[in-house]
């Protein structure tokens, strides 16, 4: 977790590196910091909260001309959020930041605990710096920090700059994401993702694992173990576009609203009247598979549980889903003739990267569905299918899920045709409902007002229950996780099915039950299951578009043919549900507590 940006160059480096910070924000925001070598002199300040603290605490500074700076945002680890774990973290005269966790940093801090050096923090970053100089004591400052480097275990993205070499920022990178770019002014730019360097930098390099090295102006120095390694430039996109709000409240809302475009985007290209073409994915690299396991986490992990109803029902392939975190500990037993798929918006997720190098290393085919083009994931993958949404600002998921499962049932029909389960009639019915889906997504004014009006009556309660079956259980999930995300309310998503075997003792009217009802999905057995629910005092909160007298509030849906279409209408309800509920208890929806983004760390 985290957010680092680093600048070597003569502007404004307080301006150039709260700019970055406000666009990394969505990796953390417990606290944040900067630090500034210009002169002879470091400065450096730490905020605990959002960046407008340290915003504020900077605002009499000045640090035009030239200089080297470097700049955090937090999600803590190691450490309560406190203006002393706040990064960055200094010794006599070096300053580091860091992204990551370092795993052995006990043992480091003991031993240089011993030798009396001082710790501020509770966080493992701050060995990294302490370290950095009981090793300049018999090297140079390169030396140093490579030694350092190398008596870490565990992630990281460290920028490191010291009075031992003023005009350098050391790096490094291990498993958690880190760019260095430049323009042809000569300056050089260090950050976790593009967003904060577009504008700024011309060309970007993606540091691989185990690479460090320093930049200085004009130059960039790259190693990897030990090895030089070439300069591998990659021009930067130059439109920040996509990263206002638009008139909307709330990133969130806005990323409600583009999931009607962008699913358009995601078709495109893709989907021709009997067949489906995903780009370089030739139809061999499919060839011997048996099986689909897919790895995810979060939101990432409801679209994949989805999606495995289609690779079963519609490509009749037999298809496993496991949580990223779950499956990286569970010594699983992976087969050649298995396809596993990883889901990421991000592309950066620790445990799902982790859970994909496993099955590469394995041997498994490996195919990635991903929003982040470049991304660690994406690089890793042996194919790529992105869902082109554009980047999601809001941390509560919203137009990433609906552009995966736009994805995956393309795959998934895909797969079917390749395997000989589908007729020709069936694929072009498919593809005819599959185009539907951007005008599905479009929000309803209507619907949406109509939320916003009932969702004064959700506000309170012991729980909600989200139940749904089939396919609607995921999204039974994911509409409890989007509301415990951003409300601070209780949520569960349970298979409608199932509530008779305990949850059904909690029933009374202060338990809020949204009972996801589709007409094409087993509409008679979720009708009685929420019966049941009713006849002990309940209060349900109906999503179907057949009327359904028992239910306190009801949601009427258009009552499209094909239960994906009813699954995608009913995505953006629950979405919309949760952003109105959120909205009115004054929650701060795009930044919830405790939450990140982008989530490096395991
Ligand atoms: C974080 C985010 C979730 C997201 C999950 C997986 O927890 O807050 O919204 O679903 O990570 O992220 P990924 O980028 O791998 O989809």
């Amino acid at each position: 977790m985290c957010g680092i940006v680093g600048y070597i160059g003569e502007k404004e480096k307080k301006h150039i590196i709260l700019q970055g910070l406000k666009e990394l924000e969505y990796r953390g925001y417990d606290s944040a910091g900067l630090a500034v070598l210009k002169d002879h002199k470091i400065v450096h300040f730490k905020a605990v909260g959002k960046l407008e603290n340290l915003k504020e605490k900077t605002k009499n500074f000045q640090s035009k001309g030239f200089g080297i700076a470097i700049g955090h945002t937090r999600w803590a680890t190691h450490g309560k959020p406190t203006e002393l774990n706040a990064h960055p973290h200094f010794g006599e005269f070096s300053y580091i930041i860091h992204n990551g966790i370092i795993e052995n940093f006990q043992e480091l801090k003991k031993e240089l605990t011993s030798k009396g050096y001082n710790f501020l923090s509770q966080t493992d970053s701050e060995v990294i710096v302490h370290l950095f100089e009981e090793n300049l004591k018999n090297n140079e400052p390169f030396e140093a920090f490579k030694k350092t480097i190398q008596a870490l275990k565990g992630a990281y993205a460290i920028l490191l700059i010291s009075k031992a070499d003023e005009e350098k920022i050391f790096f490094a990178k291990n498993l958690v994401p880190l760019i260095v770019g430049k323009n042809d002014d000569d300056e050089i730019f260090f950050s976790s993702s593009d967003a904060p360097l577009i504008g700024l930098a011309k060309e970007v390099i993606y540091l691989n694992d185990f690479d460090l090295g320093y930049a200085k102006k004009g130059e960039i120095k790259l190693l990897n173990n030990s090895k030089s390694k070439a300069l591998n430039y990659k021009k930067l996109s130059t439109s920040k576009l996509s990263a206002q709000k638009d008139g909307y409240r709330f990133f969130m809302e806005k990323e409600i609203y583009e999931q009607s475009a962008v699913t358009s985007e995601t078709l495109m290209g893709r989907v021709f009247k009997d067949n489906i073409e995903l780009e370089n994915i030739n139809d061999d690299f499919f060839d011997g598979i048996c099986e689909i396991k897919i790895c995810a986490c979060g939101t990432s992990y409801h679209a994949a549980l989805a999606s495995s109803y289609l690779f079963e029902r519609v490509s009749k392939i037999k298809c496993t889903v496991e949580i990223a975190s779950e499956f990286r500990y569970k010594d699983p037993l992976l087969q050649n003739d298995t396809l596993f798929i990883v889901i990421s918006q991000s592309g950066e997720t620790a445990d799902t990267l982790q859970a994909l190098k496993m099955a590469k290393n394995a041997g498994l085919k490996t195919l990635a569905v991903c929003n982040v083009d470049n991304s660690s994931i994406v690089r890793i993958s042996d194919e790529i299918l992105l869902t082109r949404a554009g980047m999601e600002k809001g941390v509560a998921s919203t137009k990433a899920f609906t552009t995966q499962l736009a994805v995956l049932w393309m795959l998934s029909l895909k797969l079917g045709k390749i395997k000989g389960s589908l007729t020709k009639q069936t694929i072009e019915k498919e593809i005819q409902a599959l185009l539907k889906v951007p005008t599905v997504l479009k929000v309803d004014d209507k619907i949406h007002e109509k939320i916003r009006r009932l969702s004064k009556r959700y506000l309170h309660g012991h729980g909600f229950f989200f139940i749904g079956r089939d396919l609607f259980f995921p999204l039974a999930l994911e509409g409890a996780l989007k509301l415990k995300e951003i409300s601070y309310l209780h949520a569960e998503g349970y298979p409608a099915g199932e509530m008779k075997h305990g949850p059904i003792a909690l029933a009374d009217s202060e338990l809020f039950t949204i009972a996801l009802m589709p007409k094409t999905l087993l509409y008679d057995k979720v009708k009685s299951n929420v019966e049941e629910l009713s006849a002990r005092d309940a209060t349900i909160l109906a999503l179907s578009p057949l009327e359904f007298d028992i239910a306190d509030d009801f949601i009427k849906t258009k009552g499209y043919e094909h239960p994906m279409l009813e699954f995608f209408e009913m995505s953006v309800i629950i979405q919309l549900l949760a952003l109105e509920i959120s909205i009115r208890l004054g929650n701060d929806v795009d930044m919830p507590r405790n939450l990140a983004k982008s989530v490096t760390v395991e």
